[in-house]
């Protein structure tokens, strides 16, 4: 039987410190072991008319998702503050659109960025990625037929999203939202 989250070895985040506290690395192992849980993978609901979630308990008493997106959604722009995280796809495909810079956190209602920042990935089935703090991206299903299912893990748990629009080069924040708004 393949490792599931809540077989794994886990430390309460009530008594998580500096020297328990996971890694990029470590959050990207996770993500990869819980990607493949077949068993778990296939529990996770699916709605053709929006996203789907379950929480899932990760390392270290990180926060961890696992995450059903039907054709044609994804997350708009946004970032994770002060948390580093990770995520990978399981099955179907999902595009990530991030920015190759580091953005101030606080103190800005808009900013224009500079050419050459955008970066493009497509993440398959078994492919996924580790960010630091402050990254700004978005996730998409492009696919027009197909449902993608992806683990995502952070650690920090997730204190607050920033979303932002986006018009060309002009970076907006919109909105700040607490992890229950997210759900
Ligand atoms: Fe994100």
């Amino acid at each position: 039987m393949s490792v599931s989250p809540s077989a794994s070895p886990s430390v309460p985040s009530s008594v998580s410190s500096a020297a328990s506290a996971p890694t990029q690395a470590d959050l990207l192992d996770f993500v990869r072991r819980t990607a493949a849980d077949r068993e778990l993978i296939a529990s996770l609901p699916l709605d053709p008319e929006g996203r789907t979630w379950v929480r899932l308990e990760g390392p270290g008493g990180s926060e961890a998702w696992l995450i059903g997106w039907p054709p044609g959604t994804g997350t708009g722009w946004h970032d994770h503050a002060d948390s580093v995280g990770a995520f990978l796809t399981a099955s179907g495909e999902l595009k990530e659109n991030a920015l190759a810079a580091r953005l101030p956190t606080d103190g800005w209602k808009t900013l224009e960025l500079t050419d050459g920042v955008d970066r493009e990935r497509r993440l398959p089935a078994g492919q996924g990625r580790a960010f630091g703090r402050h990254h700004v991206h978005e996730v998409l299903n492009e696919s027009s037929d197909r449902h993608a299912i992806s683990v995502h893990a952070y650690y920090p748990p997730l204190p607050q999203i920033r979303r932002y629009s986006r018009s060309g080069p002009i970076l907006r924040l919109e909105q700040v939202e607490r992890p229950e708004d997210w759900q």
